[in-house]
């Protein structure tokens, strides 16, 4: 075994891992998942038992202190988000300042980090425990409304305020949905399905917005920035970005006559970029156990609210096409959470462009219990090395002569 400490700020070899297909970038107790067997447990718990028998709240909690909370343990955390849901009404004002064209997962990252602005305390790297736990609820308290507010922003429409007569995603609903001018009803199937979602995405250890908080953190930036950050991440398409781009791609094979095997012979084509969005995972390469709850979930869902999407029926071909299909047998590609995720997320009646921020909305405790056994466990700054390949030394030449 190799000591690490003795390492410590010795230089030497340097191995190259683009993407860190095989680099282990910390230790950690909160995730684990085998992706050959298709595992997911968040400490300890398999992801199926938490998704079935837990809620949000409570998952939340497990993340970020390692165990599953007693009924007093849980209403005073219930409580404590509750109290926060309220934000700065200045912040309205930032919120005003982006047209309505700004996509709201830029939205969301600049209103969370605008909260260092707000708490600058949190700037400090020597908080104390109390204050970090502060900084956390707020976190979870606060999100739920930026995410709401960014979508009123895009719709035009009035923000409305936090219920906290309601529970975590209820509120949330009613804040995205509700118009002054009509009675809001939370329809309890819809509701426990957005808990179910938000389940699914709340950790999925060191990916590559988890990896941007911690490496963020470890410069000792304050957990509003951090987190930002990760949002950031989150965003691109071979990231969260992916669940928009299914809808977008099956929308596309849909006004192009819905001819699903040939955007599967396009993904096939190395000469093509088009890739099957929702298809294929860094780690998991036999099957997403997360994909197959949220496909069950999917299903309830749409039969419950009597939906006929021909959407749905491009993607069931897509995926039965795929699965019998030797490029992608070969690769083990498999359609991943997020093949089904936007599925679900457009029979709720969430538009396309905010599905990524949905998904920021699940991984957020993640997010928060990685930063904070970064921070627990003291870890360095984050710095990679590299290879250089470029220019060997050279003299310098003045601009006339060049
Ligand atoms: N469609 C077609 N071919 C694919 C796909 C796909 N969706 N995904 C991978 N491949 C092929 C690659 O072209 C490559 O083929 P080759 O060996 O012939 O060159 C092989 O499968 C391996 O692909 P890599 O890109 O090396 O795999 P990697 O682990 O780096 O990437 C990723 C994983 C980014 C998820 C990839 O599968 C992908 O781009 N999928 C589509 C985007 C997507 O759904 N992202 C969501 C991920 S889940 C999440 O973030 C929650």
């Amino acid at each position: 075994a190799v000591d690490i400490a003795k390492l410590r700020g010795q230089s030497g070899l340097i191995t190259i891992d683009p993407g860190f297909k095989n680099t282990g970038s910390t230790k950690s107790a909160i995730t684990f998942l085998d992706g050959e067997k298709g595992i997911l447990r968040y400490r300890g718990y398999n992801i199926e038992d938490l998704a079935e028998n837990s809620n949000f709240l409570e998952v939340s909690y497990l993340l970020i202190n390692g165990e599953l909370p007693t009924t007093d343990q849980y209403e005073d955390f219930s409580d404590r988000i509750t109290k926060h849901t309220l934000v700065h009404e200045d912040i309205k004002k930032i919120l005003d300042g982006f047209p309505s064209v700004a996509h709201p997962m830029g939205v969301l990252s600049s209103l969370i980090c605008s909260l260092t602005a707000f708490y600058p305390n949190s700037l400090d790297p020597n908080n104390t425990d109390e204050e970090i736990q502060l900084s956390m609820v707020r976190l979870l308290a606060k999100m739920p409304t930026f995410a709401a507010w960014a979508y009123k922003n895009k719709m035009g429409h009035p923000v409305n305020y936090p219920d906290n007569s309601l529970d975590y995603c209820g509120n949330f609903m009613k804040m995205m949905f509700s118009l002054p001018s009509e009675k809001y009803e939370i329809d309890p199937v819809i509701s426990k399905a957005l808990d179910k979602l938000l389940i699914l995405h709340a950790d999925h250890e060191q990916n590559c917005s988890t990896s941007t908080v911690r490496m963020v953190g470890s410069s000792q930036a304050s957990i509003y920035a951090s987190i930002s950050a990760g949002i950031n991440a989150l965003w691109g398409p071979l990231h969260g970005g992916a669940n928009q781009s299914v809808i977008e791609m099956l929308e596309a094979i849909k006004a192009d006559g819905g001819d699903s095997k040939k955007y599967l012979e396009k993904a096939k084509d190395k000469n093509d970029p088009f890739r099957l969005m929702g298809f294929g995972h860094r780690v998991y390469k036999n099957f997403d156990p997360r994909a197959k709850i949220i496909k069950k979930a999917a299903d309830e869902v749409l039969e419950k609210l009597g939906i006929n999407d021909p959407i749905l029926d491009i993607a069931k071909e897509l995926e039965s096409a795929a699965l019998n299909d030797q490029y992608f047998v070969d690769r083990k590609l498999y359609p991943n959470v997020d093949f089904y995720s936007g599925i679900i997320y457009r029979a709720l009646g969430i538009p396309t462009d905010m599905f990524t921020v949905m998904f920021a909305l699940g991984r957020l405790p993640g997010w928060i219990a990685q930063w904070k056994e970064m921070r627990e466990n003291n870890e360095p700054i984050g710095r990679p090395r590299q290879v250089y390949v470029g220019e060997t030394e050279r003299d310098f030449v003045s601009i006339d002569k060049r």
